[in-house]
């Protein structure tokens, strides 16, 4: 199987798991496109009534588009469940979140739902984090000083560019990545980026998820 067909698998496992009457978060990037498409289609054969709060710009006009009623995170009083993808995850279940530079609404939609379930492909799983650059919003005032403070810390800063511009995230601030290598102590790291003026928000999900759904040959796998 390809990774795209083992992203697809997942993304229709995932929907299993959303039920009449949810209110379910919508994450971002390709593996929820696939979760997104198959669950226009359950609202559309099953006539249940769901209502999504999305991560993203994006999510949001898939989902519309699809039927799918959307909401925003401050208009809903609680969210049931949130299925996000991941970029990297680890025998503890921490991640690296971000690739798509959706990682600030991400975790507002996370840390507000009841439930997070992550879902992958195999080769998201690994022994530590790290490996996948580490990405930060940042405040675009400032984002040069505070590149020069994460060099002398030693991260390996990289801006985020396309085509020679900034790529901006949906709250117009830029990215930076941090090409670590490894991350050995995931929570002191947190801990250091949350110290640091103009950094909106790291990629790192610590102890926010609850299941993970992997896509892998034999069919998908749930952990929990
Ligand atoms: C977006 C994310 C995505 O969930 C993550 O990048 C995984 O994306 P994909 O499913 O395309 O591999 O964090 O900010």
């Amino acid at each position: 199987m390809t990774q795209d067909e083992l992203k697809q698998l997942v993304g229709k496992a995932a929907v299993d798991f959303i039920e009449d009457g949810m209110t379910v978060g919508l994450g971002t990037g390709s593996t929820v496109k696939y979760m997104v498409d198959a669950l226009g289609e359950k609202v559309k054969k099953q006539g249940i009534n769901i209502v999504g709060v999305s991560t993203s710009k994006r999510t949001a006009e898939q989902a519309t588009a699809l039927g799918i009623e959307i909401k925003d995170v401050d208009e809903v009083d609680h969210i049931d469940l949130t299925i996000d993808g991941a970029d990297q995850i680890d025998k503890n279940f921490q991640g690296i979140k971000g690739g798509g530079a959706a990682h600030l609404w991400e975790k507002i939609v996370a840390i507000n739902s009841n439930k997070n379930m992550w879902i992958v492909d195999e080769s998201k799983m690994a022994d530590e984090l790290g490996s996948f650059p580490l990405p930060l919003e940042v405040i675009p005032y400032g984002s040069k000083q505070l590149f020069k403070r994460l060099e002398a810390k030693g991260y390996h800063p990289e801006f985020r560019m396309a085509n020679g511009k900034h790529v901006l995230t949906d709250s117009d601030n830029f990215v930076i990545d941090l090409h670590m290598g490894h991350i050995s102590e995931p929570q002191e790291l947190a801990k250091d980026l949350d110290s640091m003026t103009g950094i909106v928000e790291h990629g790192l999900f610590l102890d926010l998820v609850n299941t993970v759904i992997v896509g892998r040959e034999g069919g998908p796998q749930i952990l929990k």
